[in-house]
């Protein structure tokens, strides 16, 4: 007896938290319950995580926020950024940020940095259909840690963004009517915390397959709080990205999970959210239709009203959950 109660707990732990061998296949991922995860970094390389290792408290102090760095883009400078520095007004009036233009904001996730390839995806999208002031966050300081640690460091990531914003549009002018907020998957609770630090006042905030592993039931996840529209896109939901509907309208492209087409494996599906929205930028070419529920989003069986995905509207409204079929390259 005392033997198989032994044999069983000894099942049960292996089931949890046996390391997975064959690098990028998150197949044994259970959400909630496995212990190690494949994630990809900023260029999609993927890294054997452990989500139960501590967060390294002691880097905390001395990597967050504060370490946050702006770079500013626009059509002036399309690829060579002007680094703001928050408190130093002289950074805003030097360099080529112009108040009247929509201010959209890029945040990268776990690994990545300002050059990770979101960021110029997207901006050089965002740049060819508007004269916009593009800022790019680089918090690779703390997101190069382990998951954990940078996952625990994202709502000061988040803090720090928001006063920053609240800064520059107090002192350089600015207009919340015209702000856009974007992050993918840690950086989308991190631009979620930021809207929510900047009072709900961004006009959008949209999260590109918001993390997943530690962050359900996180009280510093994305929400419809976020700002005036959010908006989530789900690509890898349930295993890198969280499936749960988290904004006021949530978009589950192609069922929302991996493998999304033209991907085998989830940190493929995971980034797949990124390119979908910078696609929807440029040509903002994606109709969602309404769901009735999450199950009919999972199964891709949608065909109520239909709502554009993405793109750079920045008056856009609506919410619901849609479903929608993509193509397996890009523009999708
Ligand atoms: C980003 O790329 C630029 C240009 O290649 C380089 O000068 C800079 O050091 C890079 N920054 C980071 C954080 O990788
Ligand atoms: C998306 O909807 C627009 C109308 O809003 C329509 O013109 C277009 O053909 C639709 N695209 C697809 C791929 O169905």
């Amino acid at each position: 007896m005392k033997l198989l109660v032994v044999l069983s707990a000894l099942v049960a732990l292996c089931a949890g938290s046996a390391t997975p061998v064959v690098p990028d296949d998150n197949s044994h991922y259970v959400e909630g319950e496995s212990r190690y995860i494949w994630m990809p970094d900023g260029e999609g390389v993927p890294h054997l995580v452990d989500l139960q290792e501590p967060a390294n408290q002691a880097f905390l102090r001395n990597r967050n926020g504060a370490n946050n760095q702006y770079w500013l883009y626009t059509r002036l400078n399309p690829t060579d950024p002007q680094v703001i520095v928050h408190g130093d007004a002289d950074t805003i009036s030097s360099s080529n940020y112009v108040a009247s233009s929509p201010l959209m904001v890029l945040v990268h996730g776990w690994n990545g940095d300002g050059n990770s390839t979101m960021n110029p995806t997207i901006t050089d999208a965002l740049l060819a259909v508007s004269d916009a002031n593009v800022i790019v966050v680089d918090w690779s300081a703390l997101a190069s840690s382990l998951y954990s640690t940078a996952s625990a460091g994202v709502p000061s990531v988040g803090q720090y963004l928001g006063n920053f914003l609240v800064w520059l549009i107090n002192t350089a002018g600015g207009d919340w009517d015209n702000v856009h907020l974007v992050g993918h998957s840690l950086g989308a609770h991190a631009v979620a915390v930021a809207g929510r630090m900047a009072g709900g006042l961004a006009t959008r905030v949209t999260g590109l397959d918001p993390a997943g592993p530690l962050w359900r039931g996180n009280d510093d996840a994305i929400s419809s709080n976020a700002g005036t529209y959010v908006e989530c896109i789900h690509t890898d939901g349930g295993i890198l990205g969280l499936f749960n509907p988290s904004g006021d309208a949530d978009f589950y492209p192609n069922g929302g999970r991996n493998p999304q087409p033209g991907c085998l494996i989830s940190t493929c599906s995971h980034s797949r959210s990124h390119q979908l929205f910078a696609s929807t930028v440029r040509y903002n070419h994606l109709n969602g239709s309404l769901c009735d529920d999450i199950n009919q989003a999972q199964i891709n069986q949608c065909s109520g009203a239909t709502f554009k995905m993405g793109n750079s509207d920045l008056s856009k409204q609506g919410n619901g959950i849609y479903g929608l079929t993509t193509g397996a390259s890009w523009p999708f």
